[in-house]
Order: structure tokens, then sequence, then C-alpha cells
């Protein structure tokens, strides 16, 4: 049976992550070995020839599943008929630049975004912001969509899940493939919580495994909130294969479901759960099924927790505000 391609936007194309993520959606990685993809790449008229450069190296990999490459700095155009966006291009911090003048900066980018998702993607666009200020850049782009149900709007914290499982296994000898059930909460900045307690190591609760309470709060946590501005240190440049990693293995599993027994990380509308404010773009555990996804219920959140979940969402109450007074929302 011949399938209908599968429309991807992809923003920023022509940026590192960019160059690191197209070839695995061409090549199938994103949607399925049998979903054939059409892609959509925006980027700013400076970016264009690049993309084009891009372009030209994906129709050299011959990819079977690949029908199609149209590029534009034309947001309308980008999302016409897109069924998942990837929004990855964003303004970043420069020098001398206030939060304000950067939160104001993207606002610019992902307000027009949203809109035009609103007004052109498909029924059943499914949307991941990358670009940061990753979360409330999705609020905003999310605000500018009435029109689209909110929870198809989301923000990555997937990377940060994949690197406290590799810390959890450098910790613990264990195989990556042994841990499930981790989560992380909040925010994606160095306020980010991510969450052993309800871990999984072999079938084994993974904070009793690791029984090292120290290392936990001095060593783990720190590590993974502070990775990103650590990849930044030692490249020069921020992460950019292992963020486009993330990116595939966000949107796979939000499509093809998370495997029985385990759960996932994503940024995204909260329900009130958790006692995090409805309508923040947040990071929960969430099980994905038939192309959705639901906050998995009933965790017992101890003191230790509560108090850096909080921490993370009113920092994310913080930055809604700023965007709120800037007549971004
Ligand atoms: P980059 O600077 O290499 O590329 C960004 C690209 O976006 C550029 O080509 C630029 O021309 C383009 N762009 C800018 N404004 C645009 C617009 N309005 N429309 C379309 N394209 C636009 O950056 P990168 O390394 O690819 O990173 C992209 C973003 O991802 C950054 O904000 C970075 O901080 C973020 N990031 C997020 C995570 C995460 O875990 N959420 C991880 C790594 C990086
Ligand atoms: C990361 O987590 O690697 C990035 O979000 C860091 C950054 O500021 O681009």
């Amino acid at each position: 049976m011949t399938r209908t391609p599968v429309n991807v936007t992809v923003t920023g194309a022509a940026g590192q992550i960019g160059y690191a993520l197209l070839f695995r959606i061409a090549s199938g990685h994103l949607l399925g070995a049998d979903v054939p993809v059409k892609l959509r790449l925006l980027e700013i008229p400076q970016g264009l020839k690049a993309a084009e450069g891009t372009a030209m190296e994906l129709d050299d990999c011959a990819f079977p599943l690949l029908r199609g490459i149209e590029i534009t700095d034309d947001p309308n155009v980008a999302f016409d008929g897109a069924n998942v966006a990837l929004l990855v291009g964003a303004r970043p911090r420069t020098k001398g630049m206030e939060r304000g003048d950067l939160l104001e900066a993207n606002g610019g980018i992902f307000k027009p975004q949203g809109k035009a998702i609103n007004d052109n993607a498909a029924d059943d666009i499914k949307v991941l912001v990358v670009g940061n200020p990753a979360n409330t850049n999705a609020l905003i782009a999310q605000a500018a969509a009435p029109d689209v149900p909110a929870e198809r709007f989301t923000a990555m914290t997937r990377l940060d899940h994949n690197r406290a499982i590799s810390q959890l296994a450098a910790k613990t000898g264990a195989a990556v493939s042994d841990i499930k059930r981790l989560t992380i909460w909040g925010n994606h900045s160095a306020t980010q919580y991510p969450d052993i307690f309800h871990a999984e190591i072999a079938g084994k609760n993974a904070a009793e495994v690791v029984n090292d309470q120290q290392w936990l709060a001095d060593e783990f946590i720190p590590t993974v909130a502070k990775r990103g501005a650590a990849i930044i240190e030692a490249r020069g440049a921020s992460s950019a294969a292992s963020a486009a990693n993330a990116a595939i293995d966000h949107v796979h599993t939000w499509v093809n479901g998370t495997a029985e027994g385990d759960w996932t990380s994503m940024g995204i509308p909260s329900d009130g759960s958790y006692g995090v404010p409805e309508g923040l773009i947040s990071s929960f555990p969430v099980i994905c099924k038939d192309g959705g996804y639901e906050i998995v219920q009933g965790l017992d959140v101890n003191e230790f927790s509560r108090t850096r979940i909080d921490a993370s969402v009113a920092e994310l109450a913080e930055e809604r505000d700023a965007v709120r007074g800037l007549g971004l929302l």
C-alpha cells in the first residue's frame, strides 16, 4: 500500500541542529521506516542559501522515503498542510542582552509562527519547540494558535531525560536500556529537576539502588541541569547532534507510543497536575499512546522533589508573566 507522505516542517533548517536533524528525518527515524516524508525548511532570508546547500545534500542521499523538499522564508508557506512542526530556529542570547530582550526577540519569532500554524497546518499538527527558551517559546506559539488544541504544542526536555539516563547508567553500571520511568520536571533550564525516585533500574527502585543522597543532590542533579552549559564550554557551540537526536526521540515516541512499563518526559501544557499551574508548559512524566499523551498520575512527590519542582515551576511562571507583560500572550 502506498502511504501519503507526512509533511514535516523544520525551522532554523540551516543551523547546526537542523543539519544534524534533517538527514535522520529523511531516512525514516522520526516517524518510522515505512513512512514517506515531505520536508519544508523555514529559514530567514540570510539562511536560505545554506538551506539550499543542505537540500542538495539531502538529494544526494537518494533517501527512498524523501518525497520532496521545499525551502522558504515565509511561515505561511512553510506550515501549509504541516503534520509535524519542529521549531528549532530561535534568537540566541548575545552579549549584553537581558532576559527580557531575549524573550521579546523570540516572541517576534514564535508568535507569527504560532499564527501561521493556526492558519495553515493540517488538523493533526504536532508541534515540538526546541529553540530556547523552549518552554516559553512554546507557550507563545500556542497562545497565537487558538484554533489548534493546546496539547499539540510541546517543548523539548527529552535531551535532559536522555542525559539523566546516561548519568544514572554511568553511576550504577547499569545498561541504559535497563533504566525506565525517569522524569524531568519543570523548565528546560538550570532549574529543571531530574527525578529518580520513581525510576527503575532493571526493575529495582533507582533511588534505592543509588543509595547516595549526596551524589543525587550535589552531582547528579547539577550535572544534568547544567549539561547544556558544559557542552557549550567544551565545544564552543551548543549541543547539536544530541539535541537533534532528542527531537527525533520526542516525536517518534509521541507518534509511536512509549514502551510498555515505561514513560518519557515532555514539556506540555499543564492541566494542573502535581500543583503546576494550568497552562504553563512544564515537563512531566507522560505516557504516549495512539498519537496522544497523558500525564502519569498518582506519583508520590516527596519533600526533596517538591521543593525542586516548585522552584522550576516558579521560573516558568516568571517567564510567562514577562512575556505577558510584553503583550506576547
Ligand atoms: P543555530 O544558530 O546554529 O541555528 C539557528 C538557525 O535558526 C539559524 O540558521 C537561523 O538563521 C535560524 N533562524 C533564526 N530565526 C529564524 C526564524 N524566525 N525562522 C526560521 N529560522 C530562523 O542554532 P542551533 O544550534 O541549531 O540551536 C537552535 C536552538 O535550539 C537554540 O535556541 C538553542 O539554544 C536551542 N537548543 C535547545 C535544546 C533543548 O534541549 N531544548 C538543546 C540544544 C539547543
Ligand atoms: C542544551 O541543553 O544543550 C541547550 O539548551 C543549551 C543552549 O543554551 O543552547
